[in-house]
């Protein structure tokens, strides 16, 4: 049984549908563009790498909503024990092709059942603005369960109060999703609420692709 109940969000199947039409175009514009990919992206970058360097040797790594595996390969190549998984099935079939030596696996957030301590660290980078603001608390408290004392999380996502709904994107390809936007302070509050103590946070000014956005890296104490 799981140590935990977390709700199922009521559009999950319509997030999955959404995220599996976007998600070759998505993999073709990271590889392309750049747009997407930390390498290009100094501050993501460093963020990542100080994330890395916090977990390093503290167990292994998951990487929450992975998407194509951009994240999960770039830690791996640092040699960290990484995994990812997410939502999208068409996600993970891209990821497995860009980086065969990672291990990926389909699952919602919402249904993993992590052990207790068994983490040195989870990221949830760009992929936890689709949980509605009740579920997010729930997924934080779990991750903060799996984390070993020490561990880390880093999370980063789009900042704002609405509750915005996306019909279109990566190449106007049709979507149904809500962008939960967060104030970083709600953010970092609900962060502390779990039980882990923000480390650093970094903000990010909107830029010709996307709207402002925040990062926010924690430590399970102990
Ligand atoms: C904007 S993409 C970011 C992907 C990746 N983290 C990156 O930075 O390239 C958002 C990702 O979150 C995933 N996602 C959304 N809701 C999810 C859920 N409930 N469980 C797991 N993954 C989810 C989507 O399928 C998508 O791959």
């Amino acid at each position: 049984m799981r140590a935990h109940h977390i709700d199922r969000p009521a559009d999950l199947d319509e997030v999955r549908e959404s995220y599996d039409r976007v998600a070759d175009n998505y993999a073709h514009m990271v590889l392309t563009t750049g747009i997407g990919d930390i390498r290009t992206h100094p501050w993501l970058k460093a963020s990542i790498d100080a994330f890395a360097d916090s977990v390093r040797g503290l167990g292994p790594v998951l990487d929450v909503g992975c998407g194509p595996g951009t994240v999960t390969g770039y830690l791996a190549e640092r040699g960290l024990d990484v995994s990812g998984v997410d939502l999208s099935p068409r996600m993970i079939e891209n990821a497995r092709r860009l980086y065969p030596e990672c291990r990926f696996e389909v699952s919602s957030t919402t249904d993993l059942d992590l052990a207790e301590e068994s983490l040195g660290g989870v990221l949830g980078w760009w992929s936890l603005f689709n949980l509605p603001r009740e579920v997010l608390p729930q997924v934080l408290a779990m991750f903060a369960r799996a984390l070993k004392p020490g561990g880390h999380l880093i999370t980063a996502t789009h900042v704002g109060d609405e509750d915005f709904r996306r019909t279109e994107a990566y190449g106007g390809v049709s979507v149904r999703w809500t962008t939960y936007k967060w104030r970083p302070e709600q953010l970092v509050r609900l962060i502390e609420e779990a039980g882990l103590h923000p480390v650093a946070e970094l903000r990010l000014p909107a830029d010709e692709h996307t709207g402002p956005g925040v990062v926010v890296m924690a430590r399970r104490p102990g």
